[in-house]
């Protein structure tokens, strides 16, 4: 096969019900081997990795770098926001990894559980009288916000507006919209950062901000712009969707929600089932062959934008049996929607503390939680990155 020609195996253009439910195209498109390359609206052609084992491969080769300087050029431009860890190889991710590693620690995201579990009961408490919500804009967006908000230390951030240029930024709807939102956010934020810098906290930011005045070789203004954009959308445009998506899993399958129900004590499992079985991210991030690199056998010139497709390999039939029966009895572990390697989510601990305390609370709340069936078809949030609805209306 010539690897090297513009061909491409699947053009995606215009694939509609690919949003909806991708899992039957990276069925097929596994069946026919692990490595493809398709064709999208915004890319010529990609590489996507769909295997469990060629994916969580790659996820931890050196070779796949995560900078596009001198690869190709970024369409959103150089941005502070993108000097983020996320976004950078070796040795400038190391640095960063470590100075946010020391601040955000296990006993900082423990410390923190009486709070989420205060916040998800007053969420409930507003919501419950209803009888009815959109459960999105109850309980499983304002809880992540809030307490990365927190965490962060900017308890009075203009939610709305965080929330309208995270999603300009993250899941763009046009170029134009992408580039508008990434200069408003990184404006934004700079100006987070100066207040931070006057009136410091006990709060991570803070912390952030003096590890840079102590140390000459700290944080720089970009770079704390940087952080705080990853830190401030990773931890909520994922988890919002890690609690919409699993409730959605677990009321499309009523025995399931029954053994769940009968047994709280399957929580932490469940959970990890639900990030299995349909996580909130559905691509890792590009990465970006410094060489030609084989994967799955086949050969990725150098430059070529790679997308591993973490939704694909966690219903690998040769990783799980059964893939697509969700079942939270089963063990996901192993699964690799929080990727894997270097870039390895840093807030796991958090995201599963928070998907657990909101999901066991909200069915102990609501004993007949079930979807609206008025409510129609979802409203799927676009692209290939973040996968979740826009809205989840559900009654009780
Ligand atoms: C269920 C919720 C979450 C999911 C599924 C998730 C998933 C991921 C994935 C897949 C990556 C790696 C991406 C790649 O390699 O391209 C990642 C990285 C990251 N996540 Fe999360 N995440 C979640 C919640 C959070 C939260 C709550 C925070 C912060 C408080 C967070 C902070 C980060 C950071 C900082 C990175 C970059 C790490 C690095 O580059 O070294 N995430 N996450």
């Amino acid at each position: 096969m010539s690897d090297a020609s513009s061909h491409v195996d699947v053009d995606l253009r215009g694939v509609k019900d690919f949003t909806a439910n991708p899992y039957p195209y990276y069925e097929k498109l596994r069946a026919a081997g692990p490595v493809h390359t398709i064709r999208t609206d915004e890319f010529e052609r990609i590489w996507l990795v769909v295997g469990y084992d060629e994916g969580r491969a790659a996820l931890a080769d050196q070779r796949l770098g995560k900078e596009w300087q001198g690869l190709v050029d970024r369409p959103e431009g150089n941005d502070p926001i993108f000097a983020n860890m996320l976004e950078l190889d070796a040795p400038h991710h190391t640095r960063l990894r470590k100075l946010v590693t020391r601040e955000f620690t296990a006993r900082r995201v423990e410390a923190l559980r009486p709070r989420v579990q205060q916040i998800t009961d007053e969420l409930l408490d507003a919501m419950v009288p209803a009888g009815r919500a959109d459960l999105v804009d109850a309980l499983a967006f304002p809880l992540p916000m809030t307490v990365i908000c927190e965490l962060i230390g900017v308890p009075d951030l203009d939610r709305n507006t965080f929330r309208r240029l995270s999603n300009g930024v993250v899941i763009p709807s046009t170029p134009e919209q992408e580039g508008e939102a990434v200069a408003a956010m990184g404006a934004y934020l700079a100006e987070l950062i100066e207040d931070k810098r006057c009136s410091p906290g006990d709060d991570l930011m803070s912390a952030l901000v003096r590890a840079r005045d102590e140390e000459g070789d700290g944080l720089s203004p970009d770079e704390l712009v940087g952080m705080a954009f990853l830190l401030l959308v990773a931890g909520h445009e994922t988890t919002v969707n890690l609690i919409s998506n699993g409730v959605r899993a677990l009321l499309h399958h009523p025995d399931q929600l029954a053994a769940l129900r009968a047994d709280f004590g399957l929580i932490d499992g469940a959970v990890e089932e639900m990030l299995r079985y349909d996580g909130p991210v559905e691509t890792a991030t590009f990465r970006f062959p410094r060489e030609p690199v084989e994967i799955g056998q086949r050969v990725v010139p150098a430059g070529e934008p790679v997308l591993i497709s973490l939704a694909g390999a966690d219903r690998d039939p040769g990783r799980y049996p059964e893939p697509d029966r969700f079942d939270i009895r089963r063990d996901a572990q192993g699964h690799l929607a929080f990727g894997h390697g270097l870039h390895f989510c840093l807030g796991a601990p958090l995201a599963r503390m928070e998907g657990r305390i909101a999901i066991r609370t909200l069915l102990e709340r609501c004993p007949r939680l079930a979807l609206d069936v008025d409510a129609g078809e979802p409203d799927w949030l676009p692209g290939m990155l973040i996968r979740g609805v826009r809205e989840l209306p559900v009654r009780w």
